[in-house]
């Protein structure tokens, strides 16, 4: 499959309110093309409401998402997302789930998207028959059958056992590596986060608390530097939760 190119994504100064709750307030971020960032925080501090506003699904109370400088302004056709379940219809085989993703609906593109996944053998199943990673790596070929610029993965892996999961990051890696679209993964999970990304940004209560190069080389190994980075992020969510107060004094760079 051809190379392109990741999307530029410019976050300035966007909130997002429901009713008189402020979800999301202020948020600035500059995401420069085809970089991997990881968006972590507890449960309920905006994850996916931020990843909404990217995709188009949702418009911000106050600024702007802009991509490429244009502002966003609903669904776009270089933007694709993945969700934690899979959401395939079960009346249609693989292979037909994968064409829904292709501009051109073409069955060969389809195929070549499912090869990428080491799905090809599957791909007259029906969707029922797979298993939870099976049906996670077709929504992924659908996701990438179109070669989108930009990728927003909202807790894709959550539901996988730990292998599978392993197994995913590695396929969601080596895709990007490849195919340099512009990624963002939300994960509850700090490790995922250190593993893929090439920066993790911090969400509590709506805000951005820490926003930190991951300066590991690839493909990672949970050396001493790796455990740096999970402590250095763990630290900072569990004094932002109050837990812990001895972590109180803890500053990083932000
Ligand atoms: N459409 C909506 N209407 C009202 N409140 C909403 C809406 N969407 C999100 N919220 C609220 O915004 C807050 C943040 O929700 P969001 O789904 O972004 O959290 P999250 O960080 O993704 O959480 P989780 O890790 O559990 O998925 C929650 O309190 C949620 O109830
Ligand atoms: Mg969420």
């Amino acid at each position: 499959m051809s190379k392109w190119i990741g999307a530029h994504i410019g976050v300035s100064g966007a909130s997002r309110r429901f009713a008189a709750k402020e979800v999301l307030r202020d948020i600035r971020l500059d995401i420069p093309a085809g970089q991997f960032v990881a968006i972590v925080g507890r449960s309920g501090c905006g994850k996916s409401t931020l990843l909404r506003l990217m995709a188009g699904l949702d418009t911000p109370t106050e600024g702007k998402l802009l991509i490429d400088g244009e502002a966003v302004s609903g669904i776009r056709e270089d933007v694709r997302m993945l969700f934690q379940d899979a959401r395939l219809l079960p009346w249609k085989r693989t292979v037909a789930n994968v064409q829904i993703g292709a501009r051109t609906r073409d069955k060969e593109q389809a195929l070549q998207a499912l090869d990428q996944v080491g799905l090809a053998d599957r791909a007259e199943a029906w969707p029922g028959i797979l298993s939870g990673g099976q049906r996670q790596r077709v929504s992924l070929a659908r996701a990438l059958v179109s070669s989108p610029r930009l990728l927003l993965l909202d807790e894709p892996l959550g539901a996988l056992d730990a292998l599978t999961r392993i197994d995913m990051q590695r396929l969601i890696e080596s895709l990007w590596e490849r195919q340099r679209f512009t990624a963002i993964l939300v994960t509850h999970d700090v490790s995922e986060a250190v593993a893929l990304a090439d920066r993790v940004v911090l969400i509590e209560e709506g805000k951005i608390a820490m926003d930190i190069k991951i300066t590991l080389d690839r493909p990672r190994e949970r050396d001493s530097s790796f455990i740096y980075f999970e402590k250095l992020i763990l630290d900072r969510i569990l004094d932002l939760g109050g837990d812990s107060p001895r972590y109180k004094k803890a500053t990083y760079s932000i």
